[in-house]
C-alpha cells in the first residue's frame, strides 16, 4: 500500500517536472505563474487570534453560513482516507455507512450540534453542501449534500427544522452527468448547478487523477439541473472545476478553477445556460470553495497555498494538528519547528509524518481604485488569512464568514479540527495585501 503510494508520489513529482518543462518551452510568465501556485513563499497573516472551534472534528470540507447558523459537512477520518474519490482514495472495501456527519454551529449561543439523520441509512461520505430556505415551510431549511457513495456519487436532499437536531431525508438525485460532484449551488430545491471535479467517474484510477493534477488537464465540467429534473452539461473542458457561488440576485454564477488558480464569472441565461461575461480573476493559490457574504455581496474563497506540498504529502501520514497554536504574523527569533517529526511511531506500518500544506483565504470585492477601474478590473482579490506552512490550517478548503459577529470558520478535507477566527477589521478594504504574491491586487495599486 505505502509502496504504491510512494511510487505514485515519485511519479507525480516526475510528471510535475515534465509539466514545468513543457510550460518553460512556451513562455516565461507562465513559469512564474506556475511556480507561484506550486511553491509556497508566504508569511503568516491574521491567524494570531484563531482558536479551535472543535479539535475533534475531521475533514470539514465545506461549511455554509445561513442566518445565525453555520452548517458543517464533516468526515470520519478512517472513512475519508479509505474511500473518497476527489483525493484519489478509492478503496471500496472501506465502510462509509453513516460515518460522516452534518453539524450546526449557532454563532449567537456558541453551541455545536451534530444532526441525527432520519429516513436514510446508506453510505454517507460528504463533500460540498448548500443551505437554502425551505420552499414552503418557514423555519425550515433544505440542505443539498454531495455524497460519494461507493455505488457512485449523488446529490442527497434533506430538510431540517431550524433549532432541532434532525436532518430529514428527502430524495436522492443520481445521473451519469453527476460524475464526481464537488460543489453544489441550488437555484431552488429542484434546480441546481454542480461542478464535476477532474476526470473522476465510476472507473477512475489513481493515475488518472495524478495526471489531471500534474498536467492541469481540462477534464472537469459544470452541469445544471432544471426545475423539472433534466440534467444538462453547461460547460466542459475546465481545469479542476471546484467551488460555486451565486450572487444575491442569482443572476451570476461564480466558479473556481483550481488548477489554473482562477475565479470565473458567468451570467446565467433564462434556460440555465451560462455566458462568461467578466474577465477571470487571477488568484495566487489553488481556489477551492467560494461563498458569498450576504451582508456585503463579497465573495470569500479559500484553498491550498502551494500544491507541491500536497503532492509530497501523498504516501506520508498527513499532518494532523502538529501545531496546536496558530502561526504568528510577528517575526520571532525562536522559530517553532516545522520539520517532520522524526518517525511518528516505530510501528512497522506507520508512515513518516508528511509536510504541512499551506492555506490561503482571500476576499473578492468590487474594485474601487481608479487604476483598477481604468483597466476594466471590476473585482479585487485580497489575501486575508495565510498559514504559510500549513501545520495549523492544513489545506483549508473553506472559509465561512458570519458577518454580524465578524467570525469565520475554517475547515479542509484532510484537516483535523475546525478553526474559528475573528475577521480582521477592515481586512477586505486594505489597499495592499499579500505583498507581491497578490498579482491582481497589490502590485497594480502601487503604480
Ligand atoms: C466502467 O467499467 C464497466 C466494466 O468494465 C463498464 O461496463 C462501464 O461502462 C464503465 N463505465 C464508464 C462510465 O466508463
Ligand atoms: C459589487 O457591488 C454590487 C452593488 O453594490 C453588489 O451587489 C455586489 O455584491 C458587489 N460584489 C462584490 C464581489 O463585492
Amino acid at each position: 500500500m505505502a509502496g504504491t503510494a510512494l511510487k505514485s508520489c515519485a511519479l507525480f513529482t516526475a510528471l510535475f517536472i515534465a509539466a514545468l518543462a513543457v510550460v518553460a518551452a512556451l513562455y516565461w510568465p507562465a513559469i512564474q505563474r506556475t511556480s507561484e501556485l506550486w511553491f509556497p513563499t508566504r508569511v503568516a497573516k491574521n491567524l494570531d487570534q484563531c482558536t479551535y472551534l472543535d479539535k475533534n472534528l475531521f475533514g470539514c470540507e465545506d461549511i455554509v453560513v445561513h442566518g445565525k447558523y453555520a452548517y458543517l459537512a464533516c468526515a470520519d477520518q478512517q472513512a475519508r482516507t479509505g474511500f473518497w474519490p476527489p483525493l484519489g482514495f478509492l478503496d471500496k472495501s472501506t465502510d462509509t455507512t453513516m460515518k460522516d456527519q452534518v453539524l450546526v454551529y449557532d454563532f449567537e449561543e456558541q453551541t455545536l450540534t451534530p444532526l441525527v439523520v432520519r429516513g436514510y441509512n446508506g453510505d454517507f461520505s460528504l463533500h460540498g453542501l448548500s443551505v437554502i430556505d425551505h420552499h414552503v415551510k418557514k423555519n425550515k431549511v433544505t440542505l443539498h449534500l454531495v455524497n460519494h457513495k461507493r455505488s457512485g456519487s449523488c446529490i442527497d436532499i434533506f430538510d431540517h427544522r431550524v433549532g432541532t437536531n434532525e436532518l430529514l431525508y428527502g430524495e436522492t438525485v443520481c445521473d451519469p452527468l453527476i460524475r464526481s460532484p464537488d460543489a453544489i449551488i441550488p437555484v431552488s430545491r429542484n434546480s441546481f448547478y454542480i461542478t464535476n471535479y477532474l476526470s473522476i467517474g465510476p472507473n477512475v484510477t489513481k493515475m488518472d487523477i495524478v495526471l489531471d493534477m500534474a498536467l492541469a488537464r481540462p477534464t472537469s465540467d459544470l452541469v445544471f439541473r432544471t426545475e423539472d429534473g433534466q440534467i444538462k452539461m453547461v460547460r466542459n473542458g475546465i481545469k479542476g472545476a471546484n467551488g460555486l457561488a451565486l450572487t444575491a440576485n442569482k443572476d451570476q454564477l461564480w466558479m473556481t478553477e483550481s488548477l489554473s488558480g482562477e475565479l470565473w464569472i458567468f451570467d446565467i441565461q433564462a434556460d440555465g445556460s451560462l455566458r462568461e461575461s467578466e474577465k477571470r480573476i487571477t488568484l495566487s493559490f489553488f481556489p477551492d470553495n467560494v461563498h458569498m457574504v450576504p451582508e456585503t455581496g463579497a465573495m470569500v474563497v479559500s484553498g491550498p497555498g502551494g500544491m507541491l506540498n500536497a503532492a509530497r504529502a501523498d504516501g506520508y501520514q498527513f499532518r494532523y494538528q502538529p501545531d496546536a497554536n496558530p502561526p504568528s504574523s510577528k517575526p520571532t527569533s525562536s522559530k517553532t519547528s516545522s520539520k517532520p517529526a522524526a518517525a511518528a511511531s516505530k510501528k512497522k506500518d506507520a508512515l513518516p509524518l508528511g509536510p504541512g500544506v499551506p492555506s490561503v483565504v482571500a476576499i473578492v470585492t468590487n474594485a474601487t481604485s481608479h487604476y483598477d477601474q481604468f483597466y476594466g478590473q471590476k473585482y479585487v482579490p485580497r489575501e486575508v488569512f495565510v498559514d504559510p506552512k500549513g501545520n495549523y490550517l492544513f489545506a483549508a478548503s473553506v472559509a465561512a464568514v458570519h458577518w454580524p459577529s465578524q467570525t469565520v470558520l475554517l475547515g479542509g478535507p484532510m484537516m483535523k479540527g475546525v478553526v474559528k477566527c475573528p475577521w480582521p477589521a477592515g481586512a477586505e478594504k486594505a489597499p495592499v495585501a499579500g505583498g507581491k504574491k497578490a498579482p491582481a491586487a497589490g502590485d497594480k495599486n502601487k503604480l
